[in-house]
């Protein structure tokens, strides 16, 4: 046998980088190992159980025995499902047939969407801070990320159009947006989904729209997707959406994607050669999920609403803090350039010091350094002990 160490794995694996939240884990556990209480305002879990009547869609679907093989591009009745929500919810028109596939959570249709679309060498421009698991699945599919830096401007991050211009070489193929956008929790409205989308259709490229935050939104602002705003950009969009966030399914891994039909057929050889989708018995939990009532859906927004607000509260009349509210999704940030040390030495603070962990901001990209995200996924006591925590440790830094 030999030595551990010795293995070489493939050159393609070696650009790979764990999570950031996986990473800080490791740091929280080691704490713990330690007997330290650690209040967590880190994750992006939802603490709602998943509602019941999609629980027993599944347990019906099991009882009747639907645990073979999946339809591979998803069961009809869920593709059916998928292309009734989008019509009635976003005003998009996809045929079940060909231009929708059901995936294993919007993980796997962001990593089938990169690997369909992108060459060696070929170029992402992709918005800096975003969600941190992007960039591994881009260098996965022989992809190069070209950060497009977002601007902080009047308590609100945004996508100026020079950023775009800057980012851009003739390498570009793809921008990827995600809207309701984590960590900084704009949701993008019609006129700079518009901007956005010029530039996309000036410049010849592919929009893939992660819309997995879109049913969270707070005073007023309303979801857009960038293919409903002209054929000739749903004719370049890949939309992707998932359960996890909209119906508290992180664990069921259930996802979809609606795109035209020539990228949904590349995405389904893809899914063919890798997940071949999420469980039979899965799937009809999910068609139930968006079949069903909606209520649920509603509940969750109002609750996730007073989380906010008392996330906002807490970090009010802090000195060298300004809270961020966001207007989509359930992560605050605060700017605490204020504090004068960089995000990661302010996040290290608050863990070692104050027994709270949240994420620093740089960790979803240059653009995010000088703030920290803030996540209300959970609430009741987890929250208002993190929120404790977290107060008492900025007023000392
Ligand atoms: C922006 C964004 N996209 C995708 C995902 C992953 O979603 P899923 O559970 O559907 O794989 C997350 C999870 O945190 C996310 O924040």
């Amino acid at each position: 046998m030999s030595p551990a160490g010795a293995i070489a794995v493939s050159r393609r694996v070696s650009l790979l980088q764990p999570t950031a939240v996986n990473s800080i884990l490791k740091e929280v556990r080691e704490l713990q190992a330690q007997g330290r209480d650690i209040a967590s305002l880190m994750r992006g879990e939802p603490d709602f159980r998943t509602p019941g009547h999609i629980v027993e869609a599944a347990q019906r679907a099991l009882a009747a025995g639907r645990t073979g093989y999946p339809d591979n591009r998803g069961e009809p009745a869920l593709r059916r499902a998928v292309a009734e929500k989008l019509e009635r919810e976003n005003g998009l028109r996809f045929d079940p047939e060909f231009e929708i596939l059901i995936t294993t959570g919007a993980t796997f249709g962001i990593y089938a969407a990169l690997a369909a679309l992108i060459d060696g060498g070929g170029e992402v421009l992709l918005p800096d801070p975003i969600y941190d698991a992007y960039q591994s699945p881009i260098r996965l599919a022989g992809g190069r990320v070209r950060p497009v830096r977002a601007r902080l401007e009047g308590g609100r991050f945004r996508i100026p159009r020079e950023a775009l211009e800057e980012a851009w070489t003739p390498a570009a193929k793809l921008l990827l947006l995600n809207t309701p956008w984590n960590p900084v929790g704009t949701v993008l409205g019609d006129t700079e989904l518009r901007e956005i989308g010029e530039f996309v259709l000036a410049k010849n490229l592919l929009l893939i729209s992660d819309e997995i935050y879109e049913a969270i939104t707070y005073d007023g602002a309303r979801h857009l997707s960038p293919a409903a705003l002209s054929p000739e950009l749903r004719a370049r969009c890949v939309v992707l959406n998932s359960f996890s966030k909209t119906y508290a399914m992180t664990g069921w891994r259930a996802g979809y994607c609606a795109a035209p039909r020539e990228i949904i057929a590349a995405m389904y050889l893809v899914l063919q050669q890798s997940s071949r989708g999420p469980a039979t018995f899965v799937q009809d939990a999910a068609a139930a999920a968006l079949g069903g009532p909606q209520d649920c859906v509603a509940a969750m927004r109002r609750e996730y609403a007073g989380r906010r607000a008392q996330v906002l509260d807490a970090l009010g009349g802090l000195r060298g803090v300004r809270p961020i509210a966001p207007e989509g999704g359930f992560f605050a940030m605060a700017d605490v350039r204020g504090l004068g040390r960089s995000s990661d030495a302010v996040r290290r603070a608050l863990l070692l010091d104050h027994g709270v962990v949240v994420v620093h901001g740089s960790a979803y990209g240059a653009g995010g350094e000088g703030t920290l995200r803030i996540s209300f996924a959970s609430g009741g006591e987890t929250l208002a002990r993190g929120l404790e925590h977290l107060r008492a440790g900025l007023a000392e830094l």
